[in-house]
C-alpha cells in the first residue's frame, strides 16, 4: 500500500501547541517503526480566516477528502467573537463534518489508573475503566425540518424535529456493530423507543444490522436509564450507540466520569474510501483554551491520544497504538502532570513540550 496521508490542522490558541508535541510522536514512528505518513500541514479556523478571510479554503477541504486522515488541534478564540457567522472559525470545523459525511462520532471514556483520583465518583467504579461512545453525528434533531420560532395562537413557539432515516441509523449502527468486533464484542443501543417513535425504528434497525453480528451480544436500554447506568457502574458497558442528541449529552457525561479535559481524544468516521480506510477526523474534545494559550501550560495528551486512535481506526496499527497508549500510562504513573492534571497540593507541572518529551522517552523504552 502507498504511504498513509495525514492532514494537519493545528487550528489556534493550544492547538498549534499540543500538535507540535504529536507532531514529536509521528516523528518517533517514522525513525524506529518505519511508519511513514506523508503529511500535510494547513490552516484552519481563526488561523485560515487570518490568511485567507474564510475559516476553511477549498484547497484545504479538497485536500481533507482526499488524505487517509484528518488530525485537527482545536478552533476559535475571542479575537474571533465578533465575527459574522459565516466565517466563524467552528464554522470551518462543521464544514469539515459535513462535507465529508463524518456520521459516526467515537468518544472513548478511558481512566488512566494514575489519575483514578481524579474522578467525581469513586476509585473503584473508574479505574480500569475503557469505554466507548458512539455518537451519530449527521442527523437527528439538530438537523431536522421543520425548525424554527413560528407564532400560533398569539404566542411563539420553537420547533425542532426529530427526524432519522433507515439508512441514517444503518451505517452508524454497522460501524459500531464494526467496532464491537475489534473489542469486547459487546454493544448497548441507547433510545428512548418507549416514547420517540424515532427510537422504536432505531431499536428495529439496530437488531436487523445485529444479525450481521452474531457474534456481538447486543442489548437495549432506555436512553435516560444509560445516562443513571453510566454514573452507577460504568463498567458494565463496552461500546454503546446512541443517536445525535442523546450521544451529545452520554457522552461528555461519560467524559467527565475520567477527569480531565486535557486527556479526551475523539474520532470522526465516515464511510469506507476506495482504499477500504474510513473517512476520517481525528482531534480532542477540548477547545482552544485562549486562557492559557502560549505559555506551554496545556496537555498535549488528548491530542496524543487522538493521533492513538488514527493508528487504530485509520491505519490499522493497532499495536503501536497501544505502544503510545502505554507510554502515557507509565509517564502518568511516573507521576508526570500538566497543571489540568495537579490537584491542590501543587507539585511543580512539566510544560506541554515536556509531557511530550517524557512520552518520548517512554516510547524509546518500550523497544
Ligand atoms: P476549552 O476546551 O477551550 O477550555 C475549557 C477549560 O479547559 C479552560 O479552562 C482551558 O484552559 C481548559 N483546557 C482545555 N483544554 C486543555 C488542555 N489540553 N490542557 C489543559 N487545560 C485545558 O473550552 P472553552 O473555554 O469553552 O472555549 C474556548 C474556545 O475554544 C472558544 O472559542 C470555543 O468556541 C472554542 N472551542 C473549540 C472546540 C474545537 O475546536 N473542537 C471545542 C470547544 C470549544
Ligand atoms: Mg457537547
Amino acid at each position: 500500500m502507498s504511504t498513509p496521508s495525514l492532514l494537519i490542522l493545528p487550528g489556534d490558541g493550544i492547538g498549534p501547541e499540543v500538535m507540535a508535541e504529536v507532531v514529536k510522536i509521528i516523528d518517533w514512528y517514522g525513525e524506529n517503526r518505519g511508519l511513514t505518513f506523508d503529511v500535510t500541514m494547513d490552516l484552519v479556523g481563526g488561523a485560515a480566516y487570518d490568511a485567507h478571510g474564510v475559516p476553511l479554503s477549498d484547497e484545504t477541504m479538497a485536500k481533507a477528502q482526499e488524505v487517509d486522515a484528518v488530525l485537527l488541534g482545536a478552533v476559535g478564540g475571542p479575537k474571533y467573537d465578533t465575527l459574522d457567522f459565516s466565517v466563524k472559525p467552528e464554522r470551518g470545523l462543521l464544514r469539515l463534518r459535513k462535507e465529508m459525511d463524518l456520521f459516526a462520532n467515537l468518544r472513548p471514556a478511558q481512566c488512566f489508573d494514575a489519575l483514578a483520583d481524579f474522578s467525581s465518583l469513586k476509585k473503584d467504579v473508574v479505574a480500569g475503566l475503557d469505554i466507548m461512545i458512539v455518537r451519530e453525528l449527521t442527523s437527528g434533531i439538530y438537523f431536522g425540518e421543520p425548525r424554527g420560532i413560528i407564532t400560533e395562537n398569539n404566542e411563539r413557539v420553537g420547533i425542532n424535529t426529530q427526524r432519522y432515516t433507515e439508512s441514517e441509523i444503518e451505517r452508524v449502527a454497522r460501524s459500531s456493530f464494526e467496532l464491537a468486533m475489534r473489542r469486547n464484542r459487546k454493544l448497548c443501543s441507547m433510545e428512548k423507543a418507549n416514547v420517540m417513535e424515532s427510537g422504536i425504528l432505531w431499536r428495529e434497525v439496530v437488531t436487523e444490522v445485529g444479525k450481521d453480528y452474531p457474534d456481538v451480544a447486543l442489548s437495549h436500554m432506555y436512553a435516560d436509564a444509560g445516562a443513571m447506568q453510566l454514573c452507577r457502574w460504568p463498567k458494565q458497558f463496552d461500546v454503546i450507540v446512541t443517536d445525535n442528541l442523546f450521544g451529545d449529552l452520554l457522552s461528555d457525561a461519560a467524559a467527565m466520569l475520567t477527569g480531565s479535559l486535557g486527556m479526551l481524544p475523539s474520532a470522526s468516521l465516515g464511510a469506507p474510501m476506495a482504499n477500504g480506510r474510513p473517512k476520517a477526523m481525528y482531534e480532542p474534545v477540548h477547545g482552544s483554551a485562549p486562557d492559557i494559550a502560549g505559555q506551554g501550560k496545556a496537555n498535549p495528551i488528548a491530542c496524543i491520544l487522538s493521533f492513538a486512535m488514527a493508528l487504530r481506526y485509520s491505519f490499522d496499527e493497532g499495536e503501536e497504538a497501544t505502544r503510545l497508549e502505554k507510554a502515557i500510562e507509565k509517564v502518568l504513573a511516573d507521576g508526570v502532570r500538566t497543571a489540568d492534571l495537579l490537584g491542590e497540593e501543587g507539585a511543580t507541572p512539566v510544560s506541554t513540550s515536556e509531557m511530550g518529551d517524557k512520552i518520548v522517552a517512554a516510547l524509546d523504552a518500550s523497544l
